[in-house]
């Protein structure tokens, strides 16, 4: 979700405007995926190199994620939305983590939609976190016994299908320690659009580009 700041600055108005405008677009988002049969959507909200950003837009950034789990609770409940954050949030305020618990658990049971909000993540994070977690489940294994599919099942998003179709907004072609393992295979969508104004037209014209790739997956086009 990137370009908050430019679409801010475009205006003539502080970084945190643009992110304020930029999470109120999330609830039409997650809506249109949803009808529209999506599974699981990740939004990169922080990622661990958000931290260097200056304080006051730090602590804004907790702020609105705060708020939009307070405000969006009735929403995501009324369409099966269920939550899950990804990243270590040990490193939140305590309050943001307990509301995080509390959204997680609340919906727990809705499946509609998983809404993965990826917080204080890093794409490296996840792959080494894997790691450690699964050598922890297998104490005195062999790190020669560590499978590709031992360590999916370590990562954050154990249990979910790799990543379909990534978007990136705001022009930049990088992936930026995103979803990294999870990618392999992803179809790479990169747009202009800064996020605030990427809007469920955006995302229907994302979609239909995607409609369009052929995936081989390494194999030869089919006959
Ligand atoms: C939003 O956009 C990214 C986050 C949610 C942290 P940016 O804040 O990176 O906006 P630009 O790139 O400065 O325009
Ligand atoms: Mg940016």
């Amino acid at each position: 979700m990137d370009g908050n700041g430019r679409w801010a600055k475009q205006r003539h108005m502080p970084r945190t405007v643009g992110h304020a405008k930029g999470s109120a677009g999330v609830r039409d988002l997650v809506k249109a995926c949803a009808d529209q049969g999506v599974r699981y959507l990740t939004l990169f909200a922080f990622s661990t190199e958000n931290w260097g950003r200056p304080s006051d837009e730090v602590s804004t950034l907790m702020g609105l994620f705060i708020q939009y789990l307070e405000k969006e609770m009735k929403a995501m409940q009324a369409e099966g939305v269920r939550l899950q954050v990804l990243g270590d949030i040990s490193a939140f305020p305590e309050e943001l983590q307990q509301r995080i618990h509390a959204a997680q658990n609340a919906t727990v049971h809705n499946h509609t939609i998983t809404l993965n909000v990826a917080a204080n993540y890093g794409g490296r994070w996840d792959i080494v976190h894997a790691v450690q977690q699964w050598a922890q489940a297998h104490p005195g294994a062999s790190a020669q016994q560590l499978t590709e599919q031992d360590l999916a099942q370590h990562l954050s998003t154990a249990g979910m299908p790799e990543v379909d179709l990534l978007i990136r907004t705001g022009g930049e072609s990088r992936i930026s320690n995103f979803l990294l393992w999870q990618v392999a295979y992803a179809e790479l969508y990169f747009c202009d659009v800064l996020w605030p104004d990427f809007d469920v037209q955006q995302l229907n014209q994302a979609f239909a580009w995607f409609a369009g790739r052929e995936r081989r997956f390494g194999a030869v086009p089919a006959v």
